[in-house]
């Protein structure tokens, strides 16, 4: 799976050198780099063959995989700072490379729940299984991520679906404050207050406008809490019945469920749907999942527990080995049968075309509908619009086929998840639950994402404040959307 914990500065420079000689290395920056940080900052760099780097670089993607020339755990904001701003300069255009510096935030896990202020401080190198699993004792949380092991900087930048989003918004709505190391390599506190425009971009705007160090995040009161995952491989029809009854239905902010309809196959024909069901305290009054309870299921994990128990135990690995995949995401009003039952028949199509093309290979194709209720309703703006006006829920799509498959499934792994995507999407238009120009959710979107599809016309704005944050484009060394 993508559990990633760190920032990766893929140093995807393809410079005129490149372009004019065809020649894939006539010089990397990167080693250039790695050895003026070395000698700068001689015990936080690791080069290859050593067990550190081997710890930072782990968790590339097998279809990302740069070898990086040096990893680099800083320890302090300082230490991010003279990176920052050593890095600056000696990338120097002309150099080229795709290998590049990795920078591991791991360093950087301080939680600190402050309940004079009622907020939660946490380092960005966390993930958020050890941030819950340390709050769970207190009575408190953040709206954070649903999953183990993905890192808390990503979720905080880009937006932030979480267990509590129909009670409090997004993860970038409860969010006080940022630690940030500026491309500058000047460190600053950034508050609504201290710098509005660097707070609004930072709600949203991902890794363009500095290294983030800490985030302070006002703190949820956390019980013990209901929760379930039932796989379905029968009755799939009335699961969708209970799916469709739920969104159009509940009003009960503590209520929230994501159902996973998959082809999960080594040859064609197994599908299953997958639900995880949450009650934000230890019992849901009677009537809130009772359709979903009583579908006969395949597995059936029900019972109360605390949070951080929930996450890990619906949490799974697949257990498959390493694997390609991509995600995308298709907006949803709401999910109602007619576009459920196209996703039972886009999945079924793509994971069997799929299977028969990749023999051999294990194949998942999967579309994730999360069925908020008014999940928009809480926004205080930022980056990711997501106004109260216009209210559309981020259904995931994804498509992983086994590395066995070799680098051949990539173009077909992106191709089948765009197939899957706008399939939906248009079922979902014509039953007036989706429109065209509905934004996407930037942490769930393919990298071939253009900008006003994600950022509205926050655009203008968040390019011109990446210009004077960041005149040097320092960030455009980092992976991911850019704003210049
Ligand atoms: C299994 C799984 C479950 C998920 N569940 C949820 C969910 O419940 N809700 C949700 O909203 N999303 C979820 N996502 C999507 C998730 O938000 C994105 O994949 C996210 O980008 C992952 O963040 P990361 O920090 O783990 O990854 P990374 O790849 O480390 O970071 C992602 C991006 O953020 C940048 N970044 C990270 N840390 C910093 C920092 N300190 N300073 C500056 N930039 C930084 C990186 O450079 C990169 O551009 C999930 C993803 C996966 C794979
Ligand atoms: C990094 O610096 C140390 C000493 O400061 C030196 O021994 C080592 O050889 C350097 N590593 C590389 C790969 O340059
Ligand atoms: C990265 O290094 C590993 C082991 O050193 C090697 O097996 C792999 O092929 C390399 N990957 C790339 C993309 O060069
Ligand atoms: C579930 O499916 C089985 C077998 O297809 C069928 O006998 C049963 O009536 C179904 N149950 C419900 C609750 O629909
Ligand atoms: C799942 O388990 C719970 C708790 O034991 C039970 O109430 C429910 O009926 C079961 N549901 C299914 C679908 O097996
Ligand atoms: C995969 O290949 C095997 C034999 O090579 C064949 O029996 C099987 O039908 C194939 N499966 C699919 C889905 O094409
Ligand atoms: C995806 O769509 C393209 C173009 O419509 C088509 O050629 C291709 O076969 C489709 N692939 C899958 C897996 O559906």
């Amino acid at each position: 799976m993508l559990y990633t914990t760190s920032v990766v500065f893929c140093l995807l420079w393809i410079s005129a050198i490149v372009r004019a000689t065809g020649s894939p290395f006539p010089f990397t920056a990167a080693q250039t780099a790695c050895k003026l940080l070395n000698e700068t900052l001689p015990n936080l760099v690791s080069f290859p063959g050593s067990q550190q780097f081997d710890a930072d670089i782990s968790h590339y993607r097998i279809e990302s995989a740069q070898n990086a020339t040096c990893s680099i755990e800083p320890v302090t904001p300082n230490d991010v700072s003279n990176i920052v701003k050593g890095g600056g300069h000696a990338y120097n255009v002309g150099f080229s490379s795709t290998l590049g510096v990795q920078i591991s935030m791991a360093k950087f896990n301080n939680i600190h729940f402050d309940a004079s202020t009622n907020t939660v401080t946490l380092g960005t190198g966390l993930i958020w299984d050890e941030v819950y699993a340390q709050l769970d004792p207190l009575g408190v949380t953040v709206a954070g991520g649903r999953v183990m092991g993905v890192g808390n900087g990503g979720p905080s930048l880009g937006g932030g679906y979480s267990w509590k989003t129909n009670q409090v918004g997004l993860t970038i709505d409860t969010i006080v404050s940022h630690d940030i190391v500026l491309p500058s390599g000047e460190m600053t506190h950034v508050t609504s207050k201290s710098n509005p425009d660097l707070f609004f971009a930072l709600r949203g705007g991902l890794n363009n406008f500095g290294i983030v160090t800490a985030i302070t995040y006002i703190a949820q009161p956390q019980t013990e809490i209901f929760g379930a995952n039932i796989i379905y491989n029968q009755n799939i029809s009335d699961v969708t019945k209970a799916l469709e009854t739920f969104h159009l239905t509940n009003t009960d902010p503590k209520a929230q469920l994501i159902a996973t309809y998959a082809s999960v196959a080594t040859q064609a024909g197994s599908f299953i749907v997958s639900v995880n069901l949450f009650y934000d305290a230890p019992n849901p009054p009677p009537g809130t999942f009772d359709a979903f309870l009583k579908i006969p299921s395949m597995s059936n994990d029900t019972k109360t527990s605390t949070f951080s128990g929930y996450i890990a135990r619906t949490s799974t690995d697949p257990g498959i080995g390493p694997i390609r995949q991509a995600i995308h995401v298709v907006p949803v009003v709401k999910y109602t049968v007619p576009i459920l039952e196209e996703v039972v028949a886009q999945v079924t199509r793509i994971g069997n075309t799929l299977s028969a093309q990749f023999n051999g290979s294990i194949v998942i194709v999967t579309f994730s509908a999360e069925p908020f209720t008014d999940p928009f309703a809480h926004s205080r703006g930022g980056a990711y619009p997501h106004p109260p006006s216009r209210q559309v829920t981020p259904a995931q799509t994804l498509v992983a086929i086994q590395e066995s498959a070799g680098a051949a499934a990539e173009p077909v792994i992106l191709q089948a998840v765009k197939n899957l995507s706008r399939n939906v999407q248009a079922r979902a238009i014509k039953e007036g639950q989706s429109k065209l120009n509905d934004l996407l959710y930037p942490n769930y979107a393919l990298s071939d994402t253009p900008l006003e599809l994600m950022y509205g016309s926050n655009v203008a704005r968040l390019r011109s404040i990446a210009k004077r944050m960041d005149p040097q484009d320092v960030m455009g060394l980092t992976g991911g959307f850019k704003f210049q």
